[in-house]
């Protein structure tokens, strides 16, 4: 049996839970696969800390060098996060031949092409399973299981730490911090969560898979992104009244050769089956022509569930270099020429609006004026609150209505005397 050595850059949360998931399998993938997978060299700044596990001290080092430069390593795990030093490490291993496995999502969202080229001009490739949707086999649904289909739609619940906080928030009355604290202690969140709760997390994953999903190369910057610190409980309470629930949607739609690329928070019908995707899960929902709709649901962050997307990436390289898989296995075409963007400006949705509005008369007669004018028809409306307060809650919600003419209302609603705060505005999603 052939030994493939693996060396690991990163010996954080990641990190150490693909060196448990090895440790443990190793038996397995032995007699399973008949693989020796052997860690080499796990590289971090910190090499005192074995973080409680039963390794090999020689083996840790902090000089990337002796990873990049070994002649015995077949296989790079990269797991440091961020575009910078890990492009660099990254397209160094690829220069020198070897195959790289990343849960890098930012990286490959916004330097993919580069890295991607790198890979295919070295005769080497890129495996990124857990770059999106923590455990859930995604990636590999697109590259293998969907090849004969044309994906047409990807809706996704892609970041575990919001979904995490919606959910807490919706069922326990949570207050917001509180439970992105619980996310962090549960290792859900990024080094910097504002990242999981202002949607660029997601923003980097769908930008990933709408790459794969619809074969062309896709700019990061085009995709359209609002995150959920903005929700209150009060507006997840008011949305369940009206019978929905909120969740930080990643959408990616191809049609008539554009695609609209956004992440929002967003109203989805309880009974939706994206709706019931709570806690640390995330799902992808696909269209494709002639699937029809599937959904793949999972844990979508944590120790474990990652690390094991990590080992199956490994484990997947291992079998090619031993011959057992195609050596076209992964290896997707993706055109270079990206697709003509559907910008946020022409999409129209319905919304959810909640004003807070002095209680004095004429005033909802001032709101429904100016959304009148431009052009928004109002669905219903519920006035929350009693007079003895400052202000009162108008909720509503309209029916389609254009964005521009949404944003240019909410522009003159927010000028009135009578309004106090801000307004808030969620879109909602027929899927
Ligand atoms: N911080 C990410 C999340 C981790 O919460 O989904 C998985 O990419």
């Amino acid at each position: 049996m052939n030994k493939i050595n693996v060396g690991l850059i990163g010996f954080g949360t990641i990190g150490s839970g693909v060196v448990k998931v090895l440790q443990q399998k190793a038996k397995t993938l032995e007699k399973k696969l008949g693989l020796n997978i052997s860690l080499a060299w796990i590289c971090d700044l910190d090499i005192e800390s074995t973080r409680g596990l039963d390794i090999d001290r020689n083996i840790l080092t902090s000089d990337v060098q002796k990873i990049l430069n070994d002649q015995n390593i077949q296989i790079v795990v990269e797991l440091i996060g961020g575009i910078h030093p890990a492009k660099e490490f990254i397209l160094q291993a690829l220069k020198n031949k070897k195959f790289v496995v990343t849960a890098n999502k930012a990286l490959l969202a916004e330097e993919g092409a580069e890295i991607f080229e790198a890979a295919k001009a070295n005769g080497v490739d890129v495996y990124y399973e857990a770059s999106v949707g923590g455990a859930i086999p995604i990636i590999r649904t697109l590259r293998e299981g969907l090849v004969a289909d044309r994906v047409e739609t990807v809706y996704g619940i892609i970041n575990g730490t919001s979904n995490y906080i919606l959910s807490q928030m919706a069922q326990k009355g949570c207050d917001f911090k509180i439970a992105l604290r619980e996310a962090q202690k549960k290792g859900y969140a990024e080094s910097d969560p504002s990242l999981d709760i202002n949607g660029g997390d997601s923003a980097h994953k769908i930008a990933i898979l709408a790459r794969l999903s619809f074969g062309h190369e896709v700019d990061f910057k085009d995709v359209y992104v609002e995150g959920i610190e903005n929700i209150d409980l009060c507006d997840i309470r008011y949305a369940a009244e009206m019978g929905y629930c909120i969740k930080l949607l990643a959408i990616a739609k191809k049609s008539e050769g554009s695609v609209q690329l956004r992440v929002h928070p967003t109203l989805l019908p309880k009974k939706h089956i994206l709706a019931n995707v709570d806690g640390v899960s995330n799902a992808i929902l696909l269209r494709s022509d002639f699937v029809g709709e599937q959904m793949l649901h999972g844990p979508g962050a944590g120790q474990l569930p990652t690390a094991s997307a990590v080992v199956s990436d490994i484990i997947s390289i291992a079998q090619k270099m031993q011959g057992s898989l195609r050596q076209d296995n992964c290896l997707v075409n993706i055109d270079p020429e990206k697709l003509k963007v559907n910008l946020i400006d022409n999409i129209e949705t319905r919304y959810y609006f909640r004003f807070s509005a002095l209680d004095e008369p004429a005033v909802l007669s001032q709101i429904a004026a100016i959304l009148g004018k431009n052009n928004i028809s109002i669905y219903s409306v519920i006035q929350k609150g009693r007079r003895q307060e400052q202000s009162v809650h108008v909720v509503m919600m309209t029916h389609d209505a254009k964005e521009k003419d949404i944003a240019q209302a909410l522009l003159e609603i927010n000028n009135l005397p009578v309004i106090k705060r801000k307004s808030v505005a969620i879109r909602t999603e027929r899927i």
